[in-house]
């Protein structure tokens, strides 16, 4: 999120008043101004961009701020609230752990952390025999990548390539900003590692038209790869997010089968990065599972807990096995406290039935979509998602090229007018509700999404 400065000046908008979006103040709300200036002054600017509102209570899939102002939210605040915020089972799960007085045991064990994994590997797919706990996503990015080499150097020193793709993103820690190959994000690392090689992302708008043969593409771009210096048996593991967060961009379902079929054969681990795009979020359990292909492990985090620091690598035991005792362990992995939050999101998920939740409501939310873009074709170039994620990419209709201020500004006017999506700060706008919102507020969430874009497409006309 970057490139667009929202109003910090409070601006009179339209008052607001149906059952789930109050608008009733200026926007920013001139009163909490004050928590703006104290973040800008003590924090750094790089947590800043975001829409000037001030969260003082969520609940379910809306948003309050302390001056009667009410939100839908269509970010689950970056696809983490799932289950919706403050589930009440991940309330009273809290409430009881707190109470306990148990909130920190390093790697001594507490009952908390063995029950969640109990039902953590129980919930998840057979290849899923163990896991390891971490608090954020880019630890887990970091982990798979040491279980991927790991497993390499079990077979030869030199099997440490790790692939992954152009584009995607597993997180901010060293590793995982080397894993995306883009000096726009690794420049400060101040070297690439000559064992990590990117894919050109199989984009749509890359293919030659119908018919386009997607394991084909594969196995050219590996040949590319190969021509640059890559020897297939020095690779240890592949790392794919689920779908390219930016655009909720799929794969096409061959080429991930032909990497799948490719990984095997050349005993490299199959890694998918679910931490955005697991637990629910687009209509299955785990993303991967709509490409019909078997991972060997994969990496959460987000929707896991449905709100606390939780995250984990997942998978078979032979793997999770690799580290010597002692040697893969961090301060805060499997805090009681997000353990029983996590235990407790689960429960929720399968009490609430939010996986087939997700897809019933994905398709009520795609095919809407899918409508706004009939209409509004010259600035909307693609809706792409699964489930309960979407993401609508823009286009300036002169040039037809990728356009940025135009969803920042719909964005800036959904948030005026009491809904919540993710401003991406480029060219897409993301939709991620919690998996338990209601139709009647999905509904009306996806009406204000397309009253602001044509809204914001009169105002530009007239300029
Ligand atoms: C696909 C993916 N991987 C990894 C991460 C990093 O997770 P975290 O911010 O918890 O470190 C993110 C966060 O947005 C993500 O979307």
């Amino acid at each position: 999120m970057s490139g667009f400065d929202f109003a910090r000046i409070p601006q009179d908008v339209p008052k607001v008043n149906t059952k789930y979006r109050k608008i009733v103040t200026k926007l920013p709300v001139p009163e909490s101004l004050k928590v703006f200036e104290d973040l800008d002054k003590y924090e750094s600017r790089s947590m800043h961009g975001q829409m000037p509102i001030v969260w003082d209570r969520a609940e379910n899939f809306q948003v309050f701020d302390r001056y009667g102002n009410a939100w839908i939210d269509f970010t689950s605040t970056i696809f983490v609230t799932n289950s919706g915020h403050a589930n009440p089972l991940v309330v009273s799960a809290l409430r009881e752990a707190v109470e306990k007085k148990l909130y920190h045991t390093y790697t001594y064990a507490n009952e908390s952390r063995a029950k969640f994994l109990k039902k953590l590997i129980e919930m998840t797919p057979d290849f899923c025999e163990k896991a390891f706990l971490m608090s954020s996503g880019t630890e887990a990015s970091e982990c798979a990548v040491k279980l991927m080499r790991m497993h390499g150097q079990r077979v030869s020193p030199k099997k440490t390539a790790v692939i992954s793709f152009t584009g995607s993103m597993h997180g901010r820690t060293m590793g995982a900003e080397l894993l995306r190959g883009d000096p726009k994000f690794s420049a400060w690392i101040n070297h690439t590692d000559p064992n990590m090689h990117q894919l050109p992302f199989p984009y749509e708008w890359t293919s030659t038209g119908k018919g386009h043969d997607w394991a084909a593409q594969f196995h050219k771009d590996m040949e590319n790869l190969a021509k640059k210096g890559l020897d297939f048996n020095n690779i240890c593991g592949f790392m794919i997010e689920s779908y390219q967060g930016w655009g909720a961009i799929f794969y096409p379902k061959e080429y991930v089968q032909a990497l799948a079929k490719f990984a095997k054969e050349h005993n490299a681990v199959l890694t998918f990065d679910e931490i955005q795009a697991g637990f629910g979020r687009t209509g299955k359990l785990f993303c991967y599972m709509h490409y019909d292909v078997e991972p060997d492990l994969i990496c959460t985090g987000k929707g896991m807990s449905g709100s606390l620091p939780l995250s984990a690598v997942i998978g078979r035991k032979e793997i999770l096995d690799l580290p010597d005792i002692g040697s893969m362990s961090s301060t805060h992995s499997g805090n009681p406290l997000c353990c029983a939050a996590g235990l407790a999101n689960i429960m929720a998920i399968e009490k609430e039935n939010l996986v087939a939740e997700s897809e019933r409501k994905g398709k009520i939310l795609h095919e809407r979509l899918n409508k706004i873009k009939e209409k509004y074709g010259h600035r909307i170039s693609y809706i792409f998602g699964k489930g309960l994620v979407a993401a609508l990419l823009f286009k300036d209709p002169a040039t037809g090229k990728p356009e940025g201020l135009f969803p920042s500004l719909v964005s800036e006017r959904c948030m005026q007018k009491g809904l919540l999506v993710v401003h991406t700060g480029r060219e897409s706008i993301k939709l991620g509700p919690p998996l338990t919102i209601s139709d009647d507020a999905l509904i009306e969430g996806i009406r204000v999404l397309e009253e602001s874009i044509g809204e914001i497409e009169s105002e530009q006309k007239k300029k």
